[in-house]
């Protein structure tokens, strides 16, 4: 898949929501549920980090819970790629970009969103045809401040920001036109994952579904 066709699929997954939940499962046990609550709650586009040992396996079971679109995030080499491929990932994000890694997305088929944060990196990856990047760690790297800046000579690109991200900043982010979508944590947080409270999950997701609404 060409980077073209990646960054097509990619902004694709992206409009389906305001927010793509970024997700650290730490208890295969959850992903089940964690992912119902999601998508009932309006946000069907789930990133699974692969910063757990069981990170893998969830993406798996949350491969065929119905509405949801899965992805791998954290994803730093092509060993990462294939694995996550096999799992049944259909998109991935990583916090950064290397040749290897972009490479291995191509022979793999699945659609990257790369991780830039300066003018320099943003351009690279526009040279080889990615339009839709992740911009990471993003409050840390000046924010939407930083992304409105960046859009006035480079209007191709489109972002997702996440990293600091929360309902009290969403919008400053959302109201850019070169932001379909934001991602954060802070719609699976630990301790309601820990209590099974299913239920504060999806109010959560509504929360943020309707952030552009
Ligand atoms: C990450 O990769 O950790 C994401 O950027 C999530 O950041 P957040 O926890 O600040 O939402």
């Amino acid at each position: 898949m060409t980077p073209t066709e990646q960054s097509a699929r990619a902004l694709a997954v992206c409009r389906l929501a305001p927010v793509v939940p970024v997700l650290v499962i730490d208890d295969l046990a959850h992903a089940r549920p964690l992912a119902e609550a999601l998508v009932a709650g309006g946000l069907p586009a789930l990133e699974v980090t692969l910063r757990t040992p069981c990170a893998l396996d969830a993406i798996r079971i949350m491969a065929h819970v119905p509405g949801g679109v899965v992805g791998a995030g954290t994803l730093l080499t092509p060993a990462d790629v294939r694995a996550a491929k096999e799992a049944g990932a259909t998109f991935g994000v990583s916090p950064g970009a290397t040749d290897r890694l972009l490479d291995a997305c191509a022979e793999y088929d699945l659609p990257l969103l790369p991780g830039a944060v300066t003018a320099s990196e943003i351009m690279a990856l526009l040279e080889k045809g990615y339009t839709v990047q992740k911009f990471f760690p993003a409050e840390q790297s000046g924010g939407a401040a930083f992304l409105k800046s960046i859009g006035a000579p480079i209007p191709q690109v489109s972002f997702c920001p996440t990293g600091g991200i929360g309902l009290k900043n969403a919008r400053d982010y959302l109201s850019l036109k070169t932001i379909p979508c934001v991602g954060g944590s802070w719609v699976a947080p630990k301790d309601a994952m820990a209590r099974g409270d299913w239920a504060a999950i999806t109010t959560l997701a509504a929360e943020a579904a309707a952030l552009r609404a």
